[in-house]
């Protein structure tokens, strides 16, 4: 039996939409299907893939485990919104440079994924990588091809673009790698 539907308004790369759905539609599902808005990827629909990565106020999320109704007065950012006045993210334009992507499927979470990456990496924020290495809260650890995978290890590359993944990522974060 069809559920009631309920009014959500959602807040996605400055917009804001007012959707008629069913409490338990995804906020992928919802991006989708009812947005239109194709770039953010379903890959498993279950959390281990990454491929369906938003940001949420600016903080990397898996869309198919969410509910779209979780997210209302929030400020979405899927990978349509990265771009500002028709220029390129600079983790987009290291994508390209590097060749980051084969089939490109997985490449909108991995892009999304990268940039509320790069904020926690900035803020010091700390990984199974660096903790090894001793406290980091005042400087970020050096981004080296280790912190970067455990970084990113959400995100699944099924054609194994991994090098230019990581090669590109480290040039928008300015650092060398190890
Ligand atoms: S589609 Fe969401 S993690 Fe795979
Ligand atoms: S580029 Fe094909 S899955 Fe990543």
């Amino acid at each position: 039996m069809a559920e009631d539907l309920i009014n959500v308004v959602l807040l996605v790369n400055g917009s804001t939409h007012s959707v008629l759905i069913e409490p338990r539609v995804s906020l992928l599902d919802t991006l989708r299907d009812r947005l239109q808005l194709m770039g953010t990827k379903k890959g498993c629909d279950q959390g281990a893939c990454g491929a369906c990565t938003v940001l949420v106020d600016g903080e990397r999320i898996n869309s198919c485990l969410t509910f779209a109704v979780q997210y209302e007065d929030r400020h979405i950012q899927t990978i349509e919104g990265l771009s500002e006045d028709g220029r390129l993210h600079p983790v987009q334009r290291a994508f390209i440079e590097h060749d980051g992507f084969q089939c490109g499927y997985c490449t909108p979470g991995q892009i999304c994924s990268a940039v509320a990456m790069l904020a926690e990496w900035r803020n010091g924020m700390p990984s199974a990588v660096s903790r090894s290495d001793g406290p980091h809260e005042l400087q970020p650890p050096d981004l080296s091809d280790d912190e970067l995978r455990e970084r990113m290890s959400g995100n699944l590359c099924r054609c194994g673009a991994y090098v230019g993944i990581r090669q590109a990522i480290q040039q928008a974060a300015g650092a060398s790698g190890r």
